[in-house]
């Protein structure tokens, strides 16, 4: 059971306008997260994208700065949350970062706690009022540790505690991430657009489809 009992959200990781708008038409996007690298590779300022973003979806979207203090990050939280009333703050994990997380809580404002590679940092965010965590687990495959275990673990210490942090599992690479993910109760998944298209396909299902269309079509010409 999903430890909030609500099914598995879909967000996609992406500042790719066109993308968001093709899946959110198919009614598959509960939310966006961007970071840094994808609002560069968008080609776009980040204003004017999350802007765009914010117009096409209605849940939640993360922003995330670069400040490296906690006035600094406070400062530009304020300002993005005044983008739009679904703006979420990116906050990446440490001191300074669980300083600001306290701060815009207060203020009401919703927070998402990124680069979090260890159960212990999610504990903390947590702890610090975090609307949402963001466990990396591709990254974590790439230096050969189990990703999905650290969302296991995490999974286990809200639900003991009853903690309202939502679990975002990102840096998401395959289908796989995604179920594993669901199996366990994760809130919220959040994946590049390529994953939720390989989402969609089986080769057994296009064979059969391609079939069903050719005997369909043999039986209409009798
Ligand atoms: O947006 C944070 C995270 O999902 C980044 O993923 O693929 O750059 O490790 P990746």
């Amino acid at each position: 059971m999903p430890i909030r009992g609500d099914f598995v959200k879909i967000f996609l990781d992406s500042a790719d306008v066109e993308k968001i708008r093709h899946f959110a038409g198919l009614g598959f996007v509960d939310g966006v997260t961007t970071n840094p690298t994808l609002i560069l590779k968008s080609g776009k300022k980040q204003k004017d994208v999350i802007a765009e973003i914010c117009k096409i979806v209605s849940g939640p979207v993360s922003v995330e700065g670069a400040e490296e203090t906690a006035e600094g990050m406070i400062k530009d939280g304020k300002e993005f949350a005044k983008w739009a009333k679904n703006v979420v703050v990116k906050i990446p994990m440490g001191k300074e970062g669980m300083k600001a997380v306290r701060a815009l809580s207060a203020e009401g404002i919703k927070t998402n706690v990124t680069l979090v590679f260890s159960a212990s940092q999610a504990i903390l965010a947590a702890k610090a009022g975090a609307t949402y965590v963001s466990p990396f687990v591709g990254r974590l495959d790439d230096i050969n540790v189990d990703g999905i275990e650290l969302i296991r673990q995490i999974a286990q210490i809200y639900k003991n505690y009853n903690f309202q942090t939502q679990i975002i599992v990102a840096s998401v690479r395959n289908e796989k991430h995604v179920i594993e993910a669901a199996q366990i109760g994760a809130h919220i998944v959040t994946m590049p657009p390529e994953v939720l298209e390989k989402m969609f396909y089986h080769p057994l299902t296009e064979k059969g489809i391609k079939k069903f269309l050719e005997d369909y079509l043999a039986a209409k010409a009798r």
